[in-house]
């Protein structure tokens, strides 16, 4: 008999996902663009590859360096191969420079003022409450995490800003904020989902954003495209397969 192929089990609003069996999914990277919660739509074309590369790049970068991350292997186009996992519902977010939906919480902070150290904050992913930010005493309370798992993703979170602020460093860019997520898998929490410009913020030394804020501010979908392509470039990242071996 013929193997069952992938079954699509949820399409997001930049992936589809699909289940290859117990152990693994596929995550395929659309050219969709979206921002304000799904308000503001658009077609990217090679937004999807452009993000799917740059992902599958980074989680190689960080699984070298000692973090674990669900990336098993990248078709060199849109799709990614990860272990599936149970999905924490949370979204971990590290931040290096004030920026975004911090000023409006904290509006003494000026935009863009340097932290004297990385602040870590953690969002209940929820569509219907817009990702309400919650403290820790909230994710321990709900029994989400134990205190040493709370603690261990701090560690971890913290450990991928650092990875990412010297990488962006490296070739002349600044790290401002992530988006992380995590997933367990038997007794483990491992990274998961996607390191991209939809992910992070990052700036040139202009200032311009080669992250997705440019769409956020109104710049058309083929600059964004553009912004992606640039990052790739200053990364020496190819659109090319990679497989981590063993897993
Ligand atoms: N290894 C993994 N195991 C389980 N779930 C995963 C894994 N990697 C990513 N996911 C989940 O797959 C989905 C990817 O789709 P996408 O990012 O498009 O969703 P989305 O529209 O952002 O919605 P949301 O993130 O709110 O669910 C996300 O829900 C993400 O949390
Ligand atoms: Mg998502």
């Amino acid at each position: 008999m013929l193997a069952s192929s992938p079954r699509l089990i949820y399409s997001g609003k930049a992936k589809n996902v699909y289940e290859v069996d117990d152990r693994y999914l596929i995550l395929e990277f659309k050219d969709e663009l979206t921002a304000f919660d799904g308000a503001k739509r658009d077609n990217a074309p090679q937004k999807g590859v452009l993000a799917a590369a740059m992902s599958a790049w980074f989680f190689k970068v960080l699984e070298e360096n000692g973090v674990p991350t669900h990336f098993v292997e990248y078709d060199g186009d849109r799709r990614l191969k990860v272990l599936k996992t149970q999905l924490i519902p949370l979204e971990v977010i590290v931040r290096n420079y004030a920026y975004g939906s911090q000023l409006k919480r904290m509006p003494l902070l000026k935009k863009l003022q340097k932290f004297s150290r990385p602040i870590v904050e953690f969002h209940y992913k929820s569509d219907e409450l817009h990702d309400p930010l919650v403290l820790e005493d909230d994710i321990l309370e709900a029994g989400l995490l134990s205190e040493s798992e709370l603690k261990y993703i701090k560690d971890l979170a913290l450990k991928v800003n650092e990875i990412l602020s010297k990488i962006f460093e490296n070739v002349g860019l600044t790290f401002i904020d992530m988006k992380l997520e995590f997933g367990r898998l038997g007794n483990k929490i491992i990274l998961i989902d996607e390191i991209s410009g939809d992910t992070f913020r990052v700036i040139d030394r202009e200032g311009k954003h080669l992250d997705k804020e440019c769409y956020r501010r109104g710049a058309p979908p083929s600059e964004l495209v553009n912004n992606y392509k640039k990052i790739l470039e200053l990364l020496n990242i190819k659109i090319e397969p990679i497989k981590i071996e063993g897993k």
